[in-house]
């Protein structure tokens, strides 16, 4: 089945947070883990520098950037787990970047676990490079420390001074 990739609606609030409910629970690729409060989280979104993935009328999959006063933003994203490897994430991430150079940003920036290995091809295949780890940065609810690596992409080369 194909997909779609647009901007964010109003409409797209609750989908979007139960997807990103159901990500949690693996407790593997994402920060966040159980309980995920859906309806705050739904409310609270940023609809401005957020996309959605849509199959046959419902979110697969969101992307949100969030805008510094500094130039860069922060990517952070997920798909449903049924729908990975079909190159939902390459979509939502070409938006990003077209959104981006739009807005004049001139870097993108994130964070992804080691062990994340399909998130770190896909940003390798957008050009984004390792710029650093966090050691034993974040506490999971097991007590696990894991590491975390901080990933980022230059949209435009730096101008002088
Ligand atoms: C990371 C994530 C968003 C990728 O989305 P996706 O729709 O699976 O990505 P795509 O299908 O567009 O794949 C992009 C590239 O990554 C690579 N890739 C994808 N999954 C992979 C895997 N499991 N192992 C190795 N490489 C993988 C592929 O090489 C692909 O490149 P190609 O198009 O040249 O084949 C998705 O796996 C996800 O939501 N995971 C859980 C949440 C998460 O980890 N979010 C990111 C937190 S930093």
């Amino acid at each position: 089945m194909s997909f779609t990739v647009r901007p964010m609606e109003e409409d797209d609030r609750l989908p979007v947070a139960r997807v990103f409910a159901k990500v949690a629970e693996e407790r593997d690729g994402i920060a966040t883990e159980p309980p995920v409060d859906v309806e705050a989280r739904a409310s609270r979104a940023q609809l401005e520098g957020s996309f959605v993935a849509v199959a046959d009328g419902g979110v697969i999959g969101s992307l949100h950037l969030v805008s510094t006063s500094f130039g860069y933003a922060e990517i952070g994203m997920h798909v449903a787990k049924e729908w990975r490897g079909r190159g939902v994430g390459s979509a939502l991430m070409e938006a990003a970047i077209e959104w981006s150079r739009g807005q004049g940003l001139h870097k993108l920036a994130l964070s992804v676990f080691p062990h994340n290995t399909g998130a770190i091809a896909l940003y390798n295949k957008f050009g984004f490079v390792e710029e650093g780890r966090r050691v034993k940065h974040m506490r999971r609810q097991s007590g696990e420390l894991w590491d975390l690596i901080d990933m980022g992409l230059l949209l435009e080369e730096p101008s002088a001074g």
